[in-house]
């Protein structure tokens, strides 16, 4: 039996906060301990909305890669590379659009949300109908057997299983039958499952889901002055006016950061203090600046090295990409000899 495979991928989007901490890259660091782990930088799959302005993806890539070492991504046991530096992603990407129907592009969910939200760009490209089918490709070259992704992906996985299905029918015939009647298939490529990533738990600073887009992020290597600040101007519960006035800490965004970051001694004391008006709010926000503040230390020793010697995250990279090549060589090796193109 080989063991099953775990591969996943980001976009490059520059730093990352803590929601990314807490949701996927944790469960990234759980999973390389149990499987062998591919994670890699999605570069072509940021230019599919960033053709125009490309200059970021390279700083936002390195970067990306220096906070996910931070964390805790062990490249001992992981392979991280990079999308790009692994051009057989392409190949098969271009021989898969050969026998993908248009209609299964054009139904995926993504496509017209994306092309919705996003309207101040023209996303009306070849090449940003095709993402998920580049998604299929940077899963099945590598048999994958497991993606871990958020709820969002789900259908980007349903449909690369959907390709995988189609290729094996067209390509790998057997001629014989199963004793059902179906045809006997050989399974050049692999269906992988969807690993489905819990929803981060954390909230931003202003009790909403931290996200960019609302502007209320903590970074994974933020420093210190500003992690203070931050936490020192969060608004609280409106009721609490005077420092006399009683507080309901389920009615104050800074509650849910003690639920992640205090113990149980500390969460009395908050419930307590604040609807007896015995704690003033800078007070009560003091052990959660703490309890950020200490997570982040390990993460920024780790960083420190990499960030002084940009040469060991290149080194990493390009190991990372040695060892991808080799399976992604594999796979188009028999993908070629499936559909008969060799001239060897
Ligand atoms: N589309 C994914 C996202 O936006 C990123 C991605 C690209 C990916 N290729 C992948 C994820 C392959 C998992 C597997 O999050
Ligand atoms: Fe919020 Fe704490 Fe102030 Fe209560 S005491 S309102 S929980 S910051």
């Amino acid at each position: 039996m080989f063991a099953e495979k775990v591969l996943s991928g980001m976009r490059p989007t520059g730093r990352l906060h803590l929601g990314h901490y807490h949701g996927v890259l944790a469960n990234w660091i759980k999973l390389q301990h149990d499987y062998p782990c591919l994670f890699f930088v999605a570069d072509w799959h940021a230019l599919t909305t960033a053709y125009d302005e490309p200059g970021t993806i390279t700083q936002n890539a390195r970067d990306m890669v220096i906070d996910w070492l931070a964390a805790g991504v062990d490249p001992d046991k992981a392979t991280i590379f990079v999308q790009s530096m692994v051009p057989e992603h392409a190949e098969l990407h271009l021989l898969l659009s050969m026998m993908t129907p248009l209609p299964w592009l054009e139904r995926v969910p993504t496509y017209k949300d994306q092309q919705e939200k996003l309207t101040h760009k023209d996303l009306t490209t070849y090449g940003f109908l095709g993402y998920p089918l580049l998604q299929s490709a940077d899963i099945l070259i590598y048999r994958a057997n497991k993606v871990p992704v958020g709820e969002d992906q789900v259908p980007h996985i349903e449909f690369t299983r959907e390709i995988a299905r189609r290729f094996n029918f067209l390509y790998g015939q057997t001629g014989r039958k199963l004793p059902d009647g179906e045809p006997d298939l050989k399974h050049i490529l692999v269906e992988p499952g969807a690993l489905l990533t819990e929803a981060s738990k954390m909230p931003g600073l202003d009790g909403q889901k931290m996200s960019k887009s609302y502007g209320n992020t903590i970074g994974l290597r933020e420093d210190e002055e500003s992690i203070r600040k931050k936490i020192k101007t969060m608004r609280t519960d409106p009721q609490r006016v005077r420092r006399t006035d009683a507080g309901d800490p389920e009615k104050c965004p800074v509650w849910p950061l003690h639920q992640i970051y205090s113990n149980e001694e500390v969460k009395g004391w908050v419930q307590q203090g604040c609807r007896s008006a015995g704690i003033g709010c800078i007070e009560c926000k003091q052990p959660v600046i703490e309890g950020v503040l200490a997570e982040q230390v390990p993460m920024h020793e780790r960083a420190r090295r990499f960030e002084e010697n940009p040469q060991l995250v290149k080194d990493i990279l390009a190991a990372g990409c040695e060892r991808a090549s080799k399976l992604a060589r594999e796979t188009m090796r028999d993908v070629r000899a499936a559909i008969g193109l060799n001239y060897e």
